[in-house]
């Protein structure tokens, strides 16, 4: 699938966004380019119309996860030595309320999917992990196959998964 995101930048109108989650709201409006300089965090956007308003948007992050959070069916054939697990975090994805209903969440995400396949190919990534916001977030992301890790509230799809699962 070809990227329908770009890079936030300045031309991005972002200021009205609304999603109706206080928290993805603020980060996109107010603290997303600062992260951006801080080379904290990586947001993705998808424009609509002249005036570049912001419709929809991802965060990404390299990440690492302790391997004892992760079912040991998946990191018993792994080497003792890697305590920490390398990983990307989806840490952040919102569609305008205007907007959602439509698609858009779902062709963000594989956008966002795409992305880690892409960066897997020349950096060590074994999981994509994603921190839902609430109950809704963790049945959105369950319908694409991610898998709650006990006690921490995240989830993950592993690389190889994304492979199988997605037409990337
Ligand atoms: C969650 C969100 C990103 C989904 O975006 P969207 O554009 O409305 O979703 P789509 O129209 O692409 O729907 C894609 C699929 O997910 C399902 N879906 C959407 N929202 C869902 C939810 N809250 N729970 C379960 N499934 C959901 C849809 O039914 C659809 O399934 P289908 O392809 O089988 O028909 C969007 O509703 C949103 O921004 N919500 C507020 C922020 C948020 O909760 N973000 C979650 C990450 S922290």
């Amino acid at each position: 699938m070809k990227k329908i995101t770009e890079v936030l930048n300045k031309s991005h109108n972002k200021s009205d966004f609304y999603c109706g989650k206080e928290l993805l709201d603020n980060y996109i409006r107010k603290q997303a380019s600062q992260d951006i300089k801080k080379d904290l965090s990586a947001c993705y956007v998808f424009c609509e119309g002249d005036n570049k308003e912001v419709t929809g948007y991802y965060t990404l992050s390299s990440n690492s996860i302790d391997r004892s959070t992760l079912p040991p069916s998946l990191t018993k054939k792994l080497p003792p030595t890697y305590v920490n697990l390398p990983t990307v975090l989806l840490g952040r994805l919102a569609v305008d309320a205007k907007h959602q209903g439509k698609g858009l969440g779902k062709l963000l995400l594989i956008d966002a999917l795409n992305q880690c396949i892409e960066l897997s190919k020349t950096l060590g990534i074994i999981a994509v992990i994603v921190d839902p916001i609430d109950s809704e977030a963790i049945k959105f992301y369950e319908s694409y196959g991610f898998i709650l890790l006990p006690g921490s509230g995240k989830m993950f799809i592993t690389i190889k998964t994304i492979e199988k699962t997605f037409l990337v």
